[in-house]
């Protein structure tokens, strides 16, 4: 009797997943001859970037507004990638940061950015952060009532005023309340905005700004929660609080792969593979999400939407365009005159980077699967979610055989569960010790948000390309 592969039966492989690759990810493609030179530099694996592009998604993300006429932008949501250079770039473009930890907001204002400009969401903040914030003026995203509480205490002790936001939660759609932990329960707006007018006069904290936090790409909720909050503003105003503008946070959807079909094709095999209706081509049998009670299917797959419908700018106008009682919410701000932000982090870092590592051996494990180990290990391209829903790209300098089964990739680290891929990845050719992996769009969360240095490793470097000459502008060696 053959082993039964808890792993993978049989050869089978997780359908194809097309990376989208923008034009200069396709030219570096071609110059494996870079690839290598970056590689040999540097060491496996390297992070690259290009700022034009962090530049175009700015100008894209800005277009809806302009079309109906809002005020407001965007704050990078700095947290997404810790790269200074898309710091600058933001600063450059107009458009502000979101910060979420006191180093953050000194590096941002370090690098020129002006404090008017800057967002501090941090969770937990420290004494020293509101400080910090409240000298140099930046706005406060205020959570609770405990950080209400520390930021009126340091706002006396420092004899300022703070200029602060209010985020709140729990806004209901249609007959559903959007769970959040993030924020101030909505209900308790008119009691919180009332206290704060009563110690207007002795500290003057001012609320400019009303915030949600929103955890699904969800149009709809988001578009909801903007209503409700442009009616607070309407309570926030007449109780004297100069309410500029309404921020909803991060989540821009933005696009991983090329095609809707592969997308479509994937999560049908995931499901049939949980079913028992297909071999699983998973690590363990993982359904990624989805797992199996009698002979139902239950759970949600715990994936990124890789590829989505509403991508970036037309996420930005499915928002604006969210209409209650006939009014479009784009018509319910500008009637006001007050604007609004989103803090894209992950969507201004569409088509900005890549990952390269060096392959080091292939391998079969004790069932049979094959691995094609690569120099890096699974927190270098890290995503939040159990998968990681893009292919690689192997450049080679040679012909290599052609590949008849689906492959483990896997990382270097002394653990058997690390794996940069929990599905097995259908190559095209069987790569050799010394070719390169590549791994498309990393820079948003995978390559910075979780990366480890272990076995006394440092953290991969990153370079700043021109994407046209393929100058390398700037490095920087493993940034914690
Ligand atoms: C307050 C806040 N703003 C912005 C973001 C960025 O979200 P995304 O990168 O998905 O746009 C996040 C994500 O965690 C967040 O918590």
């Amino acid at each position: 009797m053959p082993v039964e592969s808890p792993i993978a039966s049989g050869r089978d492989c997780a359908p194809p997943l097309t990376p989208k690759l923008a034009p200069w990810m396709r030219r570096f493609l071609e110059r494996p001859d870079i690839a290598r030179e970056l590689l040999a530099s540097h060491g496996s694996p390297t992070h690259i970037v290009v700022t034009s592009e962090f530049r175009r998604n700015v100008k894209d993300l800005l277009s809806p507004f302009e079309a109906r006429n809002v005020s407001g932008g965007l704050f990078f949501a700095r947290k997404a990638n810790k790269l200074p250079w898309f710091v600058t770039a933001a600063k450059e473009e107009g458009i502000g940061v979101d910060t979420a930890s006191l180093q953050e907001v000194q590096e941002t204002i370090n690098l020129g950015v002006p404090p008017e400009q800057i967002v501090v969401t941090a969770i937990g903040k420290t004494r020293e952060l509101v400080a910090t914030a409240i000298g140099a003026g930046c706005l406060l995203v205020i959570d609770n009532a405990d950080e209400l509480d520390l930021v009126r205490a340091v706002s006396q002790s420092v004899g300022k005023g703070a200029r602060i936001g209010l985020r709140f939660s729990g806004y209901q759609v249609k007959s559903r309340k959007i769970f959040s932990r993030f924020g101030f329960p909505i209900e308790d707006a008119g009691s919180i905005l009332t206290s704060l007018a009563g110690d207007a006069e002795t500290t003057s904290q001012r609320v400019e700004l009303l915030h949600a936090h929103i955890d699904r790409y969800d149009t709809d909720e988001r578009g909801c929660a903007a209503h409700q909050l442009v009616r607070i503003a309407d309570l926030a105003r007449s109780l004297g609080h100069p309410i500029t503008a309404i921020d909803l946070g991060g989540g821009v959807l933005m696009r991983y792969l090329e095609s809707a079909e592969e997308w479509e094709a994937f999560g049908e095999a995931l499901i049939a593979s949980v079913r028992g209706e297909r071999p699983y081509w998973t690590f363990l049998n993982d359904g990624l999400g989805y797992y199996k009670a009698g002979d139902q299917i239950l759970g949600q797959p715990d994936l990124y939407p890789a590829w989505n419908r509403l991508s970036k700018e037309r996420f930005i106008s499915a928002v604006l365009d969210y209409t209650e009682d006939g009014s479009p919410l784009h018509r319910e701000l500008s009637d006001r005159g007050l604007k609004l932000f989103f803090e894209p982090g992950r969507a201004l870092l569409d088509n900005v980077g890549m990952t390269l590592s060096n392959v080091a051996f292939r391998k079969r494990d004790t069932l049979g699967n094959m691995l094609i180990g690569t120099l890096m290990n699974r927190m270098n391209l890290r995503p939040f979610r159990a998968e990681f829903c893009s292919d690689p790209i192997v450049l080679s300098d040679g012909p290599r055989n052609t590949m008849s089964e689906g492959a483990f990739i896997v990382g270097c680290l002394c653990s058997e569960s690390d794996l940069i891929f929990r599905r097995k990845v259908s190559l095209k050719h069987f790569p050799e010790p010394g070719d390169i992996m590549c791994f498309a769009n990393s820079a948003g969360y995978l390559a910075h948000h979780l990366e480890v240095g272990t076995h006394g490793n440092p953290l991969p470097s990153n370079v700043l390309m021109d994407p046209e000459t393929w100058e390398v502008r700037d490095v920087i060696e493993g940034r914690g």
